[in-house]
């Protein structure tokens, strides 16, 4: 890639979308074929999707905050009943609990890796919990053994919250097949965009026809039967969202995910100069690696001291940093702030990510690494 100058106007992103001409092409194709919602191409998404991440069964969605909805409602979550879930996550995690008027309570995090901690799991559990959520923070995959084991031994069902990690593996299985329910995003700046969009996958094939069947308004659209006044034959037999991909967002979707795998390599590429360079610098704490996971990679994330001081001298060198999201209990909507969660608490005061995209270029993550080891 060109060299490009760095400068106040042109700092270094933390994040950027990535939209290809492939893309472009197929979106004017859609725009003129007559039909722009929910048809050929969200099929041919979802068949190409299924293939590239071995995912058995799934469903495209127009959000991950739909697919995080639609997991709990077809999970069974009833007003009332409370889902362990983290606050160290974007609030559509947690927003998606509150549709369902189901009550978040929030575990604590490991710092380690800032995924869930599944001890603290255990010690959450009452007996109106009725699910787990989990997030693989940056694209690094939760202990899921330990999760799932926790939530079969207590009749719960697990959501794993992808909106990360597309592209990631836990103990060699693809994530999307390994529990309950899992969901991605497809939002403007995540690995993959369809502009906004989202997926649900499960490993039990009967929740993906119910997702499909509830993703518009419960109508079953096999069903096309209709009188000479076009009055539906069928029936809508209970409640329905409107929560499907559309043909537009899928056709940007086909074309970008013609270079998912080069961008894969490029950002784990960038992952590895990051964490060699920066994991013996006085300050810098890098998160957990196991090698039985891959990461989908999408943030690069670290514990650092002094983290205002470091944030600053970034940004004087034109290079932007990032919490990306805030802890949850801090808004008022999931508050008040919990006073039990002592590893979130740390990590709010230490936990930044540095820039990790598509279009980052060689160049620019060593002027980053220089940056950083003058000291802050
Ligand atoms: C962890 C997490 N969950 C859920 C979402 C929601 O996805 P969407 O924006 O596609 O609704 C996001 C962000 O976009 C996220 O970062």
């Amino acid at each position: 890639m060109p060299k490009r100058e760095i400068s106040k106007d042109n700092p270094i992103l933390v994040v950027k979308p990535y939209v290809n001409e492939k893309a472009i092409q197929n979106v004017i194709e859609v725009l003129r074929s007559g039909w722009i919602g929910e048809g050929p191409k969200v099929r041919e998404f979802e068949n190409k999707l299924s293939e590239k991440f071995k995912i058995n069964y799934l469903a495209a969605l127009h959000s991950g905050t739909a697919a995080l909805h639609l997991a709990l409602h077809v999970g069974g979550i009833k007003p009332g009943d409370e889902v362990i879930t983290t606050a160290q996550t974007c609030t559509a995690t947690n927003h998606a609990i509150l549709m369902e008027r189901a009550k978040p309570v929030f575990a604590d995090i490991r710092y380690e890796d800032v995924n869930i901690d599944p001890d603290s799991i255990s010690r959450k559990i009452t007996p109106r919990t009725k699910a787990i959520i989990c997030v693989h923070w940056a694209g690094y995959p939760c202990n899921l053994d330990e999760i799932n084991k926790i939530a079969r031994e207590n009749n719960l069902f697990v959501i794993e919250d992808a909106a990360h990690a597309l592209g990631a593996t836990y103990k060699g299985e693809s994530i999307g097949n390994i529990s309950d329910f899992t969901t991605f995003s497809f939002q403007a700046i995540k690995q993959l965009t369809t502009a906004d969009g989202g997926m649900l996958a499960s490993k039990h094939p009967p929740h993906i026809e119910k997702v499909k069947l509830k993703r518009w308004f419960s109508i079953p659209r096999n069903n096309k039967e209709e009188t000479i006044c076009c009055e539906p034959l069928y029936d809508i037999k209970e409640v329905g969202f409107k929560y499907q991909m559309n043909d537009v967002a899928a056709a940007i979707g086909l074309g970008n995910l013609e270079d998912f795998d080069h961008f894969k390599k490029h950002r784990s590429e960038i992952v590895k100069l990051y964490r060699e360079e920066l994991e013996n610098i006085p300050g810098i704490t890098l998160l957990e690696n196991n090698q039985d996971r891959t990461s989908g990679n999408w943030l690069f994330s670290m514990h650092v001291k002094n983290r205002e001081k470091f944030a600053a001298k970034l940004k004087q060198n034109h290079i932007n940093t990032s919490v990306v999201h805030l802890r949850n209990d801090k808004f008022t909507a999931f508050g008040p702030l919990r006073n039990d969660l002592p590893q979130t608490e740390k990590a709010y005061h230490t936990l930044i990510s540095l820039p990790l995209h598509n279009h980052l270029t060689e160049h620019e993550v060593q002027h980053v690494i220089s940056i950083i080891k003058q000291g802050w």
